[in-house]
């Protein structure tokens, strides 16, 4: 087979290497192969849904919503605006994941869509930015453990006072633990000099010359998950679901009790900071919807795909919302909005109100779900990573499955290292904004994707249609550029490490995926020729005979 070796030939077989697109038949064909077994229906999605969104951002990050951060100041009791903005901006882009996930019900979610309309490239730059989401937002979520460790360990104060008093020594230095231990080192500077203290006095420096501030609970969390998921995902998927349980019963209970000691001048002044602080906290609180979109990454293993994902989707998302807004409500009722605790904000205000009870049992509620929270986005992590794995991106040892446990052991290993490296150097709201970031460029490009399908593969049977399209998508689109927008101007240099980010999965891209991909296309296209080759003389022999 002759080839353009002229410049523009070789131009356009790259710019067609980089479109090339997978076939979603040949996509559902491979899923069907691959023989997972169906067991999940709609209410298991809803509780996988559940187990992914409902974590740090309501449990701490709406503390920082409501009050602010250095950076930028809060909403105030308008946060349920900004909820509500979140919640739009996302029912766009879950009925995109709805429509997709129902056409081509196969695992790897908006990673696999794209490959399927947009090709190679920008397959690889969802993947990358995936990555970001899963990891770094994982990071945050870890954070978030800390402080309800924390939160709940000094919920024990009180009774401390009965024990020896060495023990007593000991309780204390576990329930306050200094700064360099439970924090990275920017989080944990910050700290002390607030506190008009000099950081270099209170942190430890290796040789003298590296500071040395490690967040130990969340290091020890993300190992611990990381752990369960190499033994096996049957185990993680049966505890998700005792979480999940045990997260909504806490939250219920947070409600109830609240609601008793809501004053409404609390919610006066209602908006202390303007419209534009509500469209920033609308961007942070975001977070707190992320997660739904691992309910399309279970696809092949759900019992009737089509009618079950979008329900799946869709019922997490409404589900989500209406408890945001009612722990919204209670939390700016109950605590004036200036008050609120940035780190536990849920707990804290139990215990303001003076039912300690309720706190403690909220703290312990709160790790569950956010140890729920981990393992599902690292389980979405690894299955994504897996899949750009098998199509090429990664070096093979990367698609080794344990022998014993039949889990992608090296990749979660990978992730698991990667986000114990980011936690020395990420503190929670800076790693929520970086995956809040990613989630709105894949939610982006669902939204185009859903467009791009329907012009390129109008008759594919889609048993589930984005109502008013190409309208709904667009306005997609239309929000979520605009939160990004307003994140930026917000973030200043910070939005910065969202492009760097991108601009080093390029530099992968093409200095490794891109030419791992072609050169196993060609070995792949070797062994058709052989093959084709070996058929042909077995046919010549049979006719010569
Ligand atoms: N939405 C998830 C959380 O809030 C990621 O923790």
């Amino acid at each position: 087979m002759s080839q353009d070796v002229t410049e523009a030939g070789l131009v356009e077989r790259f710019v067609s290497k980089l479109l090339k697109t997978k076939n979603p038949d040949d996509m559902l064909a491979q899923s069907a192969e691959t023989g997972l077994k169906k067991t999940l229906n709609w209410v298991d999605l809803i509780i996988l849904g559940i187990g992914a969104v409902i974590g740090a951002g309501i449990f701490s990050m709406v503390g920082s919503a409501v009050v602010g951060t250095p950076e930028h100041p809060g909403a105030g009791p308008a946060l349920i605006i900004s909820m509500i903005i979140a919640a739009i901006a996302c029912i766009f882009s879950a009925l995109c994941y709805a429509e997709f996930a129902s056409m081509i019900p196969v695992s790897g979610g908006v990673y696999t869509y794209t490959f399927a309309t947009m090709g190679e490239l920008a397959a690889w730059i969802v993947g990358w930015v995936l990555m970001l989401q899963y990891t770094i937002g994982n990071i945050a979520v870890a954070c978030s453990w800390t402080g309800y460790l924390l939160q709940f360990l000094r919920g024990f104060e009180p009774y401390t006072a009965h024990l020896p008093a060495f023990l007593q020594g000991i309780a204390h230095h576990i329930m306050y633990p200094p700064l360099w231990l439970v924090s990275d080192y920017g989080t944990a500077k910050a700290a002390y000099l607030k506190m008009g203290l000099n950081p270099a006095d209170h942190i430890p420096h290796l040789f003298g010359l590296i500071p040395l501030s490690v967040n130990i609970p969340a290091i020890l969390m993300i190992l611990l998950v990381t752990a369960i998921l190499v033994k096996g995902i049957s185990e993680s998927k049966n505890m998700a679901g005792i979480m999940v349980i045990i997260k909504l019963v806490v939250i219920g209970l947070f409600i109830g009790v609240g609601a008793f000691y809501v004053k409404p001048d609390n919610w006066t002044p209602f908006m202390p900071n303007g419209l534009g602080s509500v469209l920033i906290s609308a961007f942070t609180i975001f977070f707190a919807y992320t997660g739904f979109d691992a309910i399309s990454t279970a696809a092949e293993e759900t019992k009737n795909p089509q009618r079950d994902i979008p329900i799946g989707i869709i019922g997490t998302l409404v589900l989500c919302t209406v408890v945001y807004i009612f722990v919204a409500l209670v939390l700016t009722g109950v605590v004036r909005w200036d008050m609120i605790n940035i780190h536990a904000p849920i707990a804290h205000a139990m215990q303001v109100t003076g039912q300690g009870w309720v706190a403690g049992l909220i703290s312990v509620g709160a790790l569950t779900g956010l140890t729920s929270v981990l393992l599902v986005m690292q389980l979405a992590a690894t299955r994504i990573l897996f899949s750009m794995a098998r199509d090429n991106f990664f070096p093979t040892i990367l698609k080794k499955v344990h022998p014993v446990y039949k889990t992608p052991h090296v990749i979660t290993w990978v992730v698991g290292i990667a986000m114990v490296i980011g936690c020395m150097f990420l503190d929670l709201n800076l790693a929520a904004s970086l995956c809040i970031f990613s989630v709105f460029t894949s939610f982006i490009i669902v939204c185009i994707g859903v467009l791009i399908l329907r012009k390129t593969d109008p008759d594919r049977p889609r048993p589930f249609k984005v109502p008013c399209s190409p309208l709904f998508p667009a306005l997609g689109i239309l929000l979520c550029g605009t939160l990004m927008v307003v994140a930026v101007i917000s973030m200043g240099k910070t939005a910065l490490l969202f492009p760097l980010w991108l601009f080093i999965g390029l530099a992968i891209y093409f200095s490794y995926g891109y030419k791992r991909n072609r050169r196993m296309e060609a070995i792949e296209d070797k062994k058709r020729a052989n093959r084709e080759a070996r058929e042909k003389a077995a046919a010549a022999a049979v006719s010569k005979k």
